[in-house]
């Protein structure tokens, strides 16, 4: 899509967050797998995550929960107000209600409709694309997005090559409908191409298993990543989907003032920050802080950089993400 729909525009009201207060550092792994802190931060520049504790119940649910509680907080919105919550997530503990519907009820946000969304890493951008849609057209006056992923709770801690990456985080982002068309999403992009879903997958039944992949030793019910497919795939995917964006946008880089992107791995977001000549201080980065968070990853970057006010009013900032399906998505916003 390549202009924004004329009719009314968007605003970000506001953030909020919610990381486990439990770490899982570089040390805490060494303990239990054959890695290393040092090459676990050369090949990822992760030193350590935050993860739910299962065992007490913590998990995504609880994590939406409380980030779109945060968000309401720190905006001061009735959440009666809330007329849409969308949830991404690939680790609810339950399709059934959705995340996004008992964080609704959480909020008593009696008035929402509420369903999750299931893109992997791109769903939050995913949501933000679909959201400001809504909102452009006018049948909505305020959305909650949430992103939301406990990826402990899938993961296979007795393999190295997966399990390091990972970690738990969520947040939130209340939007609303404006009158001024040139606020919210000026650009947006989704794709789907699953010619290599195998990739990264999250089997629950050994029939799903492809045969490539069947003497993979990661039990089923967690994550499987060819993680040098993913790597390439991320590295290439991450700069074009930038480059289509500025393209297609007619925006300059230049003018962008900050790039918010999935927190895979420091290597991919350094390469595509080289190759397109940014300063460090216009690439976000809390990955070394909290690991992959997948959908949880962008909100929670979103409201940290809020809260240290880093989203100025009258500035652009662009969303990137890419992640298992395989999905890619991209949001330039005028905020
Ligand atoms: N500690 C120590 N050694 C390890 C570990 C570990 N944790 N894991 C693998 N190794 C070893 C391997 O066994 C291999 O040894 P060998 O050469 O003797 O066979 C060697 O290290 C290299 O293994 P590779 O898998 O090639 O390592 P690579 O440099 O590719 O790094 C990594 C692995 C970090 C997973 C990388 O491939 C990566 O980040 N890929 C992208 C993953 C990603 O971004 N996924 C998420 C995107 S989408 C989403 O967020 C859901």
């Amino acid at each position: 899509m390549t202009q924004p729909p004329a009719g009314r525009g968007v605003r970000i009201v506001g953030t909020g967050s919610s990381v486990p207060d439990q770490t899982l550092s570089n040390a805490d792994l060494e303990k239990i797998l054959d890695t290393s802190d040092e090459w676990i931060q050369q090949r990822t520049g992760i030193k350590t995550r935050r993860v739910v504790d299962k065992a007490a119940g913590g998990g995504t649910i609880g994590l939406a929960c409380n980030s779109l509680a945060s968000a309401v907080a720190n905006t001061q919105t009735d959440p009666k107000d809330l007329e849409l919550v969308i949830c991404a997530s690939v680790t609810q503990e339950m399709h059934c209600p959705s995340a996004a519907c008992r964080a609704a009820h959480h909020v008593g946000a009696t008035n929402a409709a509420a369903f999750d969304l299931g893109a992997a890493c791109s769903g939050f951008v995913y949501g933000l694309n679909i959201a400001d849609t809504l909102l452009r057209q006018g049948r909505y006056k305020k959305i909650a997005v949430i992103g939301s992923d406990a990826m402990s709770t899938v993961l296979d801690y007795s393999e190295r090559s997966v399990s390091i990456l990972f970690g738990d985080a969520s947040g939130a982002v209340i939007l609303e409908s404006v009158e001024d068309p040139s606020l919210g999403c000026i650009y947006q992009s989704m794709g789907a191409d699953a010619s290599n879903w195998q990739c990264l997958y999250l089997p629950t039944r050994q029939v799903d298993v492809p045969e490539v992949d069947k003497d993979n030793p990661i039990a089923l019910g967690n994550l499987r990543m060819n993680g040098r497919e993913v790597f390439k795939f991320a590295v290439k995917k991450f700069l074009a989907v930038i480059e289509d964006a500025v393209e297609q946008s007619g925006v300059n880089i230049d003018d962008i003032s900050q790039l918010i992107c999935h927190q895979s791995n420091l290597r991919i977001i350094e390469s595509a920050r080289e190759k397109l000549g940014l300063e460090k201080e216009r690439v976000y980065v809390n990955i070394d802080r909290v690991g992959n968070s997948s959908a949880g990853s962008i909100p929670l970057c979103l409201d940290e950089m809020n809260q240290a006010g880093k989203i100025k009013k009258g500035e652009k900032v662009l969303f990137v993400a890419f992640g298992g399906g395989l999905t890619w998505a991209s949001s330039l916003w005028q905020l």
